[in-house]
């Protein structure tokens, strides 16, 4: 059977869709409330534009020359006698791991749905950490049942294959995403608060700034941009030879930044207009907000209903993303049958999940924990401290250095204007893997500024 590929805005909105996720809307206004708005901001934009964006071009050129799973693609593309690229390509297990919370959150996030359409989100910050602590501290069971729908959501999409699965999921969902994001944005327009986000979100005050908050905001373009896990070689692997690569990257980079901006005008613009605290951590969408959404009565809970929804979309089609990359290793290089594939990975994740879990409860918290931190905490770190950045820094030196110049050429198509092509070379080959080099040393204390 021939490979099916995606269209051209299928591919947009798929690969989209793997980009704009949770890290948008849930993690990057709560990172940028904690270091202090505007010039944490402007970190951000930089590092995508600067890193982001030649990292996340250099993925897709991988997939889009070896045109298989992320391990096959990397041993198509390099060049005799450097085969060995190909375990580069075990990036991919990166997105099972991280899955392993991703789809907990997710499940969160249902609950919160159920919160909405029943009336029941708290009143009170009070009673929001508790119930918020209710979930994740007390009652596994609801938390394990949420994060097995959410999984059962991931397999029953991938079951579609990319075509009617991966790109239609993507078709329906994304545009949703954007009409009800783009619709809360003009609704907050109305307040005295959207004026206050506007300047905490785009007027740097540098003072805020330290090593950590660099560190932070480098690390949260990787994560946002899916960049260092093989979803973009996947990805790219099902893309038309007749789409310009460097165009795809460039559409996929504006709607990810934008959406993140929008979640965060929007949310703050909320946040302001009821006099709440922006510093709050990861508690802003699940705690902060429901508050301030239920004591404005009706508009406030059909506000949240459709604000989770909303959330519950970019998880989804990111959580889609994260799992593919293995399903499809497994069916190339194992002969898997699809549905074995995805029943395996799909079971394998939400198992750890579970672990992840008990890891944040009270009755088993230190029997899933790894250290000093909860399983749920670790792996984390793990994938977003460590296999990210290492991901991307193979990305940098596999595209940058042990591609030839014709090479890059021949998978660009001479699409690429000259000028445009060397800056972005030398972003791949220095700016890039110092910045990952920097950040790395940074999260292990080895280095500080
Ligand atoms: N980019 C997604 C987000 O912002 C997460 C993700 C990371 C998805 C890596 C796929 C690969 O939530």
């Amino acid at each position: 059977m021939a490979k099916a590929h995606f269209s051209r805005i299928g591919f947009i909105l798929a690969a989209a869709g793997a980009a704009v996720g949770l890290g948008n809307i849930w993690k990057f206004p709560y990172i940028t409330g904690i270091y202090g708005g505007g010039a944490f901001v402007s970190i951000y934009l930089i590092t995508v534009l600067l890193i982001g964006f030649s990292l996340l071009a250099g993925e897709m050129m991988v997939g889009y020359k070896g045109g298989k799973d992320a391990v096959s693609s990397f041993e198509i593309v390099a060049p005799k006698g450097q085969k060995g690229w190909k375990y580069a390509g075990f990036m991919l297990f990166s997105g099972l791991l991280i899955m392993t919370f991703y789809s907990v959150v997710i499940g969160w996030i249902f609950h919160y749905i159920y919160l909405s359409v029943t009336n029941n989100l708290p009143t009170t910050m009070d009673i929001a950490d508790t119930t918020f602590n209710n979930l994740v501290q007390i009652s596994p069971i609801t938390s394990t049942i949420w994060h097995f729908l959410a999984t059962v959501f991931v397999a029953v999409v991938l079951m579609g294959g990319i075509k009617a699965g991966i790109e239609k999921a993507n078709l329906i969902l994304m545009p949703l995403l954007l009409l009800i994001l783009g619709g809360l944005l003009i609704y907050a327009t109305n307040f005295d608060g959207f004026h206050k986000a506007l300047v905490f979100m785009f007027e740097p005050d540098w003072s805020k700034i330290n090593s950590e908050a660099i560190v932070r905001a480098v690390g949260h373009a990787f994560f946002t941009l899916s960049i260092g896990i093989g979803t973009m070689v996947t990805y790219a692997g099902s893309m038309s030879k007749e789409q310009s690569l460097f165009k795809a990257a460039m559409w996929v980079m504006v709607l990810d930044t934008l959406i993140a901006l929008i979640a965060g005008v929007m949310i703050y613009s909320f946040i302001f207009e009821y006099g709440a605290e922006a510093g709050k951590g990861p508690g802003l969408v699940f705690k902060t907000l429901p508050v301030i959404l239920t004591n404005m009565g009706t508009t406030g809970i059909v506000i949240a209903i459709i604000f989770f929804i909303a959330l519950a979309f970019a998880g989804l089609t990111s959580a889609i993303s994260l799992t593919e990359p293995s399903v499809e290793y497994f069916i190339q290089r194992f002969n898997w049958s699809r549905k074995k594939s995805i029943i395996i990975n799909t079971s394998l994740y939400f198992i750890v999940g579970v672990g992840a879990i008990l890891s944040y409860t009270t009755a088993y918290g230190s029997t899933f924990s790894i250290g000093d931190k909860p399983l749920f905490d670790a792996i984390e770190f793990t994938t977003d401290s460590i296999l990210l950045p290492l991901g991307g820094l193979a990305i940098a030196i596999f595209v940058g250095y042990i591609l030839s110049d014709e090479d890059r050429k021949e998978i660009l198509q001479d699409r690429v204007n000259p000028k445009v092509y060397q800056v972005w070379l030398f972003s791949l080959r220095y700016v890039a893997p110092l910045a990952i080099v920097f950040m790395m040393l940074n999260n292990f204390g080895i280095i500080k500024i």
